[in-house]
């Protein structure tokens, strides 16, 4: 990639109060970071993957193979099988016979000892699990290196905790596992959602078939190794690919007891309708259109960190961005002026490299989806602008993206973009903010700044969201529950809250 230019911000320094001659500082405008590159030599990939399942890989009965592709490069890394119906009826057997054989009989410590081991070998492995993650999904190293696979590797420990405790977590109420669980993530974090959904129903005896998404497999197939490498039974843990017609047919199976997806509101309302009327449990962590709500007594230079981190990088890929941005009016444009010189400061571009901020666009589909909305804001009147950043020739990249002059009736500020792409809007008192912030069909998440902790407190108990942040902002952490109000789903996954979908209560 050559030599990333970085640009400092503008802002004129602040006078200073000391008594000796003030230095005019200088902002250098043209100093660059040479390109670091994550070495990718230790990584073992295959060319073409099977199913994971009862154990082991195998060909799929459908005989068809799709390619997984770097969105930073447009080459294909690998095949990955296309599960058919029949493949996942293999897989729900494998399942359920390591449920009635195995798993739900273990002792429980036993089960602990498994999951224990699964986290070690993750964090083993996690330079190779952190590249192969920002190959296949386009999230900058030091996302996939800091965030996804500590995360991932977090919650597996977690949960493993838990395996024989479970009398504690619900007293007196003698829990048993539900069955088998049909999973099925999204590609925005692809080894921490297998983490989230498979940890905790190992932990309370279930046994899983999970889906990954058509762009991002290849770190759920990762794991399948690392399960084989853990020695779990088999059929324990079954890993099946391919998109939305595989997705159906886990959900549609006749024997599956639970189904926990994350991804769009769209499917989940799909998959909402579909098990109306059946017996099996769901959790559905859907979108999100999280309010960042920033105060004129909030530390700004902290807020706007926050405000960077919430929406641009990870490319806003993130349910719980917060891409709608509340600025209180009297400090409005001192806050959008320190955005638009941090955002200045941004490195869009290769992955793998360790100075990049925000990587590639998981697909050209959601890349075509970002332009359309980024068009649509400028056709609403909202102001736009774009960091000068530059980008690379092949991939799928874009750049930061502000709109200042939105108001709550465009369509930037009410739908869920899942770009970076921020909607900035003002306020003048708590009760505005509250109402405007709440003016939405998600409840996901939101954030808010400000010195004064009862305005936190006061603003945190009216926000209808399920996680909100106090002066940070996209923080987790394995025993911390995470789910949405409104459209933005159903159940809690995380902390102790996460156990009760996998479990019958007596
Ligand atoms: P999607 O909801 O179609 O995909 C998520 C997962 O569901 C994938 O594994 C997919 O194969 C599977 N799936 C698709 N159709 C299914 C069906 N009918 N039954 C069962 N499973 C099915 O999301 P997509 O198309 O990748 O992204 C579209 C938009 O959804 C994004 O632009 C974003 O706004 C939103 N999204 C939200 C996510 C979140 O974490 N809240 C994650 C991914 C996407
Ligand atoms: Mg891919």
């Amino acid at each position: 990639m050559g030599k990333t230019r970085r640009k400092t911000g503008t802002t004129t320094p602040r006078k200073s109060r000391s008594p000796r001659p003030v230095r005019k500082l200088k902002f250098a405008t043209d100093w660059t970071y040479s390109a670091a590159p994550e070495s990718t030599d230790h990584v073992r990939l295959e060319s073409r993957y099977g199913l994971f399942i009862d154990g082991k890989f195998s060909e799929p009965r459908s005989g068809r193979y799709f390619a997984t592709i770097s969105p930073s490069t447009e080459k294909k890394i690998a095949d990955v099988a296309d599960a058919s119906t029949a493949d996942v009826g293999r897989a729900v057997k494998a399942a359920r016979r390591a449920f009635d054989g195995t798993w739900s009989k273990m002792k429980p410590s036993e089960r602990g000892k498994y999951i224990f081991r699964i986290a070690r070998i993750i964090q083993e492995r996690a330079r190779e699990f952190a590249v192969v993650e920002s190959m296949d999904g386009g999230k900058p190293i030091r996302e996939s290196r800091d965030v996804d696979i500590p995360l991932a590797a977090g919650h597996f420990f977690y949960y493993a905790g838990w395996a024989d405790k479970l009398p504690y977590a619900f007293p007196c109420r003698d829990p048993k596992p539900v069955g088998v669980a049909g999973q099925i993530i999204p590609w925005n974090f692809p080894l921490l959602m297998a983490a989230w959904k498979i940890a905790p129903a190992l932990a309370t005896g279930n046994t899983v078939v999970l889906k990954p998404a058509e762009t991002t497999p290849l770190t759920a197939l990762k794991l399948a190794e690392v399960i084989q490498e853990a020695d779990l039974p088999p059929g324990v843990v079954n890993i099946i690919t391919g998109a939305g017609e595989t997705g159906a047919a886990l959900v549609n199976h006749p024997d599956v007891d639970k189904i926990a997806f994350t991804g769009s509101t769209e499917v989940g309302k799909i998959i909402q309708k579909a098990i109306a009327g059946s017996k099996k449990k769901f959790t559905l962590e859907l979108g999100g259109k999280a309010a960042n709500i920033v105060f004129e007594d909030a530390a700004i230079d902290q807020a706007v960190e926050g405000i960077v981190n919430g929406i641009f990088f990870n490319q806003g890929h993130v349910c719980c961005a917060g891409s709608r941005l509340f600025v209180q009016e009297s400090v409005a444009d001192d806050v959008v002026r320190r955005l638009k010189d941090r955002m200045e400061t941004l490195i869009v571009g290769d992955p793998l490299d360790k100075n990049t901020d925000i990587g590639a666009i998981n697909s050209k589909p959601q890349l075509e989806k970002i332009r359309e909305y980024i068009q649509i804001g400028q056709d609403e009147g909202a102001e736009i602008y774009q960091s000068s950043c530059p980008l690379p020739a092949k991939g799928y990249w874009c750049r930061p993206t502000l709109f200042t002059k939105a108001s709550q009736s465009h369509r930037i500020v009410q739908e869920e973009i899942f770009g970076p792409v921020l909607a900035v809007q003002t306020f003048r008192t708590v009760e505005e903010v509250i109402e405007k912030a709440n003016n939405t069909p998600y409840g996901l998440s939101g954030g808010v700044w400000t010195d004064k902790g009862a305005k936190i407190f006061k603003i945190t108990g009216k926000l209808r969201a399920g996680v909100v942040w106090a002066n940070t902002f996209n923080m987790f952490d394995p025993s911390s529950p995470f789910g949405g109000y409104k459209e933005s789903g159903v159940g809690r996954e995380g902390g102790l809250h996460g156990l009760l979908p996998y479990v019958n209560l007596s």
